[in-house]
């Protein structure tokens, strides 16, 4: 029953292999791999593709990668973003820098190793999330380039859903704000290697969606509307569904 219910939707049915019940050979071992320190590994395809859990969702997984000096306003407008597609009922999950410092990453530091490490780890992590059918908003300053590419590439090329978001803020603005006081310890000496003060923030060259203080018409821009940007980005690009196919039939 299920199998025919995984095949009327195109999908695979779990495959039940005579060699898997009479035992094996050697030859017929399953080859495995290593991928940095893992060894003997060999990825386990799953059955249900990503399409389907989109359809379950009724919205496409995408990573929204918001890149800024700190105090940019990346987790205020993250976190706006976040509200705004909740209350339109898609499922939305913010993958905050400081967030995910106080536990996944709570063993790397600021040096530039571990800014890449950090980096890594979330876009993994993101690429979980977006591949369930996630809009997965990252709010990480990601202040490397090659770290950012790196980020982009562990995506799966095929799908363009890494869109990479550049809040320009000049960083007399970001150091007027300095909701966490950090860069009136940067500049006292009290905090070594930070972003923009002894550390570079090299400027993305080529992002999907650049966001500056003013509008085109001269405006100051409050967070909402900042927001309201990112989501008629994803609206108009189709990320927000309709998905589903109608009349729907869930398993
Ligand atoms: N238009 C705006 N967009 C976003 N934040 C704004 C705006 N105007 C003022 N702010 C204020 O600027 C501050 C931005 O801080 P926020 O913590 O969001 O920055 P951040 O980029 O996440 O910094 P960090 O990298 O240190 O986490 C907040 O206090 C917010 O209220
Ligand atoms: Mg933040």
């Amino acid at each position: 029953m299920l199998a025919r219910t995984l095949l009327s939707r195109g999908m695979r049915a779990p495959v039940r292999n005579a060699r898997f019940m009479c035992g094996t050979t050697d030859d017929d071992k399953l080859s495995t791999t290593d991928v940095g320190k893992s060894t003997n590994i060999r990825f386990h395809e799953g059955t249900v593709s990503r399409d389907t859990r989109e359809e379950i969702l009724n919205q496409r997984g995408c990573i929204v990668w918001m890149t800024g000096l700190s105090g940019s306003g990346k987790s205020t407008i993250a976190y706006t973003l976040e509200h705004a597609l909740v209350n339109a009922g898609k499922l939305c999950m913010v993958l905050d820098g400081d967030n995910v410092r106080t536990g996944l990453n709570s063993n790397v530091g600021f040096s530039s190793e571990d800014r890449t490490e950090n980096i890594r780890r979330i876009a993994e992590v993101a690429k979980l999330f977006s591949s369930a059918g996630v809009i997965t908003i990252v709010s990480f300053i990601s202040p490397y380039e090659k770290d950012r590419k790196l980020a982009r590439g562990i995506n799966p090329p095929q799908r363009q859903d890494f869109i990479e978001c550049f809040l320009k803020i000049p960083i007399e603005e970001c150091e007027r704000r300095d909701p966490k006081g950090l860069y009136k310890k940067a500049r006292a000496g009290m905090i070594k290697g930070f972003t923009g003060i002894d550390d570079p923030y090299e400027e993305p060259t080529d992002p999907e969606i650049t966001i500056t203080t003013h509008d085109e018409n001269g405006n100051m821009q409050s967070p909402g509307e900042m927001a309201q940007i990112l989501y008629k980005f994803l609206d108009d690009s189709g990320y927000l569904g309709p998905v589903r196919k109608m009349p729907w039939q869930g398993e």
